[in-house]
């Protein structure tokens, strides 16, 4: 149907007569001249429509905006003036021999040029003409790209595709599943994979060596900017390696991503401790962008009157953070009171504050100054290397309330102060605890129930206190964003069935829910490990997109819903009793 596509004429093709097929993005009429700017998948391009091009002419005075079109035409010149440096095809245009309207369309639900404001409703319940707009189209081609990137360098090194089954049984993940009624055993029930964990360890037993997938994934969760109910994991496994290895290749694959998407070069990316990352960034998701840093200074106020920070200096499940801002002095006592409404949002009980308006003790000021003694202020002076203009905040209470609004601060007043560093930043989070307690005290898995302990033997697992256990787990953290995680696994029956046990689980349960693998574990399991890595999140990243519904052709909303299929939908009554389901009265 075309000879050319709409984005590639350039000067090269001036003087020829080339066909081209798209949609109006844009129409003008100039004095008797009508302006057609023509749009398809690889950008735009001018045509000109003379009046004396009769029949064409008279067509292109009908056509209206997403009008699809063939055209016809010279490829010229465009005069000195009128040249676009910005587009490719800027300095030519389309002068019309012959012009067919191939489709009419409706007025478009929106206009498709960058500037307008369109709300996010309004796109996703018009998508495929949301998609049309250029931005779309370069964040869903950069996906594929990177796609492409993932799957040559795994390719290349020896990893299988292999698929495995979205009807399934539970894995955990920390979400609820999406469950799918068995018409054929009546009141059982499928759930979507939370991932393929279970199937890529047990294809490590069947001794595949080294398997990937681009894997959908499914889970029922609260949502925010980076989740979606069903979402695509570059999802990874390997046998007879240990924690560097699976580092290595995927550092690896991740560079050479970012190389031949965008041309960037990643730099070395450090690896630093979970201990640590939660002690300097009060979170295992560090920004490094961001240069602000906590220092923990508890022991600084242990012997101090002021019991709110004599507390927690005393307590071991507490801490008291230090924030330096450097040049703070310009942060005024409005804006300390909007930080402190903030971080009382996410559980504090106040946000203190000291500012060296002199570089010397003396010349510190802070509505805490009268509780603390000499002694400590010279301490927190010189411990904290305080100079001129300095502003510090200190956090004090519970690690785990303090890091998560200290982290938090820390990125606002980054954001705020236009702190953070071009680009990307990457790190290795390693060394995790294998246990949390959640809110009734029960432990729970910081990765999942696979992942293995830092331990020789299944005896160690017995003498000591699970929540001072690590475990052989590593995240790949970018820009704050949490882009991969994995593990080296479990491959010994009995350490499995231990931390099964450890997570609450009764031998009835651990039978009913994971006999299967124990069952394989038991069948000369190699010691393996992986890594899944979220593909939409790495796609947002690398577009400088802010949600990951704009690098996913058709999102759901914050609340699970499709606006453009109006899924989730009713069932008919029939469909409901094949199924053996009944609902219940609202
Ligand atoms: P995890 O649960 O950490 O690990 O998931 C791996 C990566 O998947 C991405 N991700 C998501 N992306 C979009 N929407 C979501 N709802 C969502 N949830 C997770 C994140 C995350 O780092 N089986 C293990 C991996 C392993 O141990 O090999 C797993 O699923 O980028
Ligand atoms: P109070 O004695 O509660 O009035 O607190 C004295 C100062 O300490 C105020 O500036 C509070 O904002 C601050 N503050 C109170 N609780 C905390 C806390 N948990 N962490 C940091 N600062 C606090």
């Amino acid at each position: 149907m075309r000879t050319n596509y709409c984005g590639e004429i350039t000067k090269e093709l001036l003087g020829e007569e080339v066909t081209v097929c798209g949609w109006v993005h844009r129409r003008r009429d100039h004095g008797g001249v009508i302006f057609l700017d023509l749009r398809d998948t690889t950008g735009i391009v001018q045509l000109v429509i003379n009046p004396d091009a009769g029949e064409s002419f008279k067509i292109a005075e009908d056509v209206r905006g997403e009008y699809v079109l063939k055209a016809t035409a010279k490829v010229d010149p465009r005069p000195e003036d009128s040249a676009n440096k910005d587009l490719n095809t800027g300095e030519i245009e389309l002068n019309v021999k012959a012009l067919t309207i191939l489709n009419v369309a409706e007025t478009p639900a929106f206009p498709l040029d960058q500037s307008s404001e369109v709300g996010e409703d309004v796109r996703l319940k018009n998508r495929a003409l949301d998609l049309r707009r250029p931005e779309m189209q370069k964040n869903i081609r950069t996906k594929a790209l990177l796609t492409k990137a993932i799957r040559d360098y795994l390719e290349s090194n020896r990893f299988l595709d292999i698929e495995t089954p979205i009807l399934t049984k539970a894995t955990p993940e920390g979400a609820r599943d999406y469950l799918v009624p068995s018409r054929t055993n009546p009141g059982k029930f499928f759930a979507l994979p939370q991932s393929p964990q279970l199937f890529k360890q047990m294809l490590m037993i069947s001794g595949f060596d080294r398997y990937y997938q681009i894997a959908r994934c499914f889970r029922d969760e609260d949502l925010r900017a980076d989740r979606q109910p069903e979402f695509s994991q570059v999802d990874i496994e390997a046998s007879f390696v240990e924690e560097n290895d699976v580092m290595n290749f995927s550092e690896e694959m991740i560079k050479e991503c970012f190389k031949n998407v965008l041309d960037v070069d990643l730099g070395e990316i450090n690896k630093i401790t979970w201990t640590e990352a939660m002690e300097t960034y009060g979170s295992d998701k560090p920004d490094l962008r961001n240069p602000l840093k906590l220092l923990e200074v508890s022991e600084l106020f242990s012997k101090e009157e002021f019991k709110v920070f004599s507390d927690p200096a005393n307590d071991s499940n507490s801490r008291i953070a230090a924030l330096v801002i450097k040049n703070g002095s310009s942060i005024g006592r409005g804006q300390i009171d909007r930080y402190t409404d903030f971080v009382k949002d996410f559980g504090a009980k106040g946000l203190a504050y000291i500012r060296v308006e002199e570089a010397k003790v003396e010349g510190l000021s802070s509505p805490i100054l009268k509780y603390l003694s000499k002694e400590c202020l010279e301490a927190v002076f010189s411990t904290l290397n305080l100079a001129k203009d300095d502003l510090v905040f200190f956090g004090a209470g519970k690690k785990k309330t303090v890091n998560d609004y200290m982290s938090r601060l820390m990125a606002k007043i980054g954001d705020d102060g236009e702190l953070l560093d071009e680009g990307f930043k990457a790190c290795w989070v390693t060394n995790f605890p294998m246990f949390e307690e959640d809110s009734n005290q029960n432990l729970t898995s910081l990765h999942h129930p696979f992942t293995s302990p830092n331990i020789n033997n299944v005896d160690e697992l017995n003498n000591i206190d699970p929540l001072n256990l690590a475990s052989r787990a590593y995240d790949l953290v970018i820009n704050g964003i949490e882009i991969g995680g994995g593990s080296i696994r479990i491959h010994d029956q009995s350490i499995q069935d231990k931390v099964f046990k450890l997570l609450g689980l009764d031998e009835s349960e651990v039978q009913e829910k994971f006999g299967f693998f124990l069952n394989t574990l038991s069948t000369g399991c190699p010691p393996h490990g992986g890594i899944a890595f979220g593909l939409d999140r790495l796609a947002m990243i690398m577009v400088g997109a802010n949600s990951i519904r704009d690098v996913i052709a058709f999102p759901k909303t914050q609340s699970a819903l499709c606006l453009l299929t109006e899924a989730p939908g009713n069932v008919s009554s029939e469909s409901l009793d094949e199924l053996n389901i009944s609902l219940m009265e609202e």
